[in-house]
């Protein structure tokens, strides 16, 4: 399959009639049962339609995404969110007013028109109505239904570029809208509604602070920051190792000069018996590494910086085959804690604590 790249401008808050003629036709594309992948305010997704289960099914073979791992269906009117769920909560309709559209995905009680393929079997739907204008009218091009999973072969971390993209799909799906680096760099945050009190089941740029604020209080699914030895996160998709780089990943946490001193030391002992090392570190502490590769996530004072440059590096490791790598820690609360979650998981939890000073 040949896959057609387009080119809009990135975060263009209306269009060229050129740049609406290619948005005109990645909605085309998806109304015709094909695949096309598009910018969002978080991360690139690969949009099919979600009502209909032949889409869905080429979603996960392009993917290569295991069948149980339900799709998030993207709306672009808060009208549309009654079509697809057997009940709108009041809960639904506070987060929306404060967060939609936006970096929220909702967990509800799915209706009939959503098929089991979407769901990957289950009686709930997830369901975003995101903020970024081409992807608003991409799906409103597409019928208004669009199933989009981060737009990455299963396993690679999400793409907040459409090269990375193109890397990972080029040849499975029928269209790229390439709309330049995204704003978040990381997925959006889930909540699933369908419990009392509403859960986290992905902490993302919508903080467990804010969604306090306006619904009393939410539970965090303890599954998601690996704390409670073992036990499994609820979304089906925060099971796999996902986000992971094909080097081995370490996380090392304390004070961080004492960090860096002690990656120093490892990198060291690791080049010694042939690995090729790298370091993820913060603006303030870059000079004080000696890896191969030592790659800048951004400053330490910066949260959203790092967020967004977080993927790209896990990607780099990647192409410079880097086999040891290692990461500062970042604080765990706020937006901090979907990054932590995020890093965590790219290292398969392996987490070094080095003792106070
Ligand atoms: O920011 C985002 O959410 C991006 C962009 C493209 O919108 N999409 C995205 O989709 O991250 P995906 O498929 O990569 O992640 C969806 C996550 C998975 O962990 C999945 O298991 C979970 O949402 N999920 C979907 N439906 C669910 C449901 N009914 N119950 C629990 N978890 C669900
Ligand atoms: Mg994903």
């Amino acid at each position: 399959m040949e896959t057609i790249t387009v080119k809009i401008r990135q975060d263009a808050e209306s269009f060229t009639p050129r740049e609406e003629e290619a948005l005109q036709q990645a909605g085309r594309v998806i109304q015709n049962g094909g695949l096309a992948a598009f910018p969002t305010e978080t991360v690139y997704g690969l949009g099919g339609d979600a009502l209909d289960r032949e889409s869905s099914r080429k979603i996960y073979a392009a993917k290569g995404r295991p069948q149980d791992n339900p799709l998030i269906v993207h709306i672009c009117r808060f009208e549309d969110l009654e079509k697809i769920v057997s009940r709108v909560p009041e809960e639904a309709v506070k987060i929306a007013e404060a967060f939609w559209p936006g970096p929220l995905t909702m967990i509800l009680e799915k209706s009939q028109r959503v098929p089991p393929e979407t769901t990957g079997g289950l009686e709930t739907v997830a369901v975003r109505f995101p903020s970024h204008k081409a992807a608003q009218k991409i799906i409103q091009y597409a019928g208004g239904f669009v199933a989009a999973p981060s737009a990455n072969a299963s396993g690679k971390p999400s793409p907040t570029l459409a090269k990375y993209v193109a890397e990972d799909l080029e040849g499975r799906i029928d269209m790229i809208v390439d709309g330049g680096q995204v704003g978040i760099g990381l997925e959006s945050t889930i909540i699933d509604l369908t419990v009392h009190p509403p859960q986290i089941l992905r902490p993302g740029y919508i903080t467990k602070e804010m969604l306090d604020q306006v619904l009393g209080h939410v539970d965090m699914d303890v599954g998601i920051l690996g704390a409670h030895g073992g036990q499994a996160p609820r979304a089906p998709g925060m099971k796999y190792r996902h986000y992971a780089p094909l080097g081995e990943l370490v996380i090392v946490e304390g004070e961080p000069e004492l960090a860096a001193d002690y990656i120093n030391r490892q990198t060291a002992a690791d080049r010694i018996k042939g690995e090729k090392t790298g370091v993820i570190g913060t603006r303030e502490f870059l000079d004080r590494y000696h890896a191969d590769v030592v790659k800048c996530v951004g400053s330490r004072e910066d949260e959203a910086g790092i967020a967004r440059c977080l993927y790209r590096i896990l990607r780099e490791f990647d192409e410079e085959n880097v086999t040891k790598i290692y990461s500062e820690s970042f604080v765990c609360s706020g937006f901090g804690q979907a990054i932590m979650n995020r890093l965590l998981k790219a290292a398969g939890h392996r987490v070094v604590r080095l003792p106070g000073p």
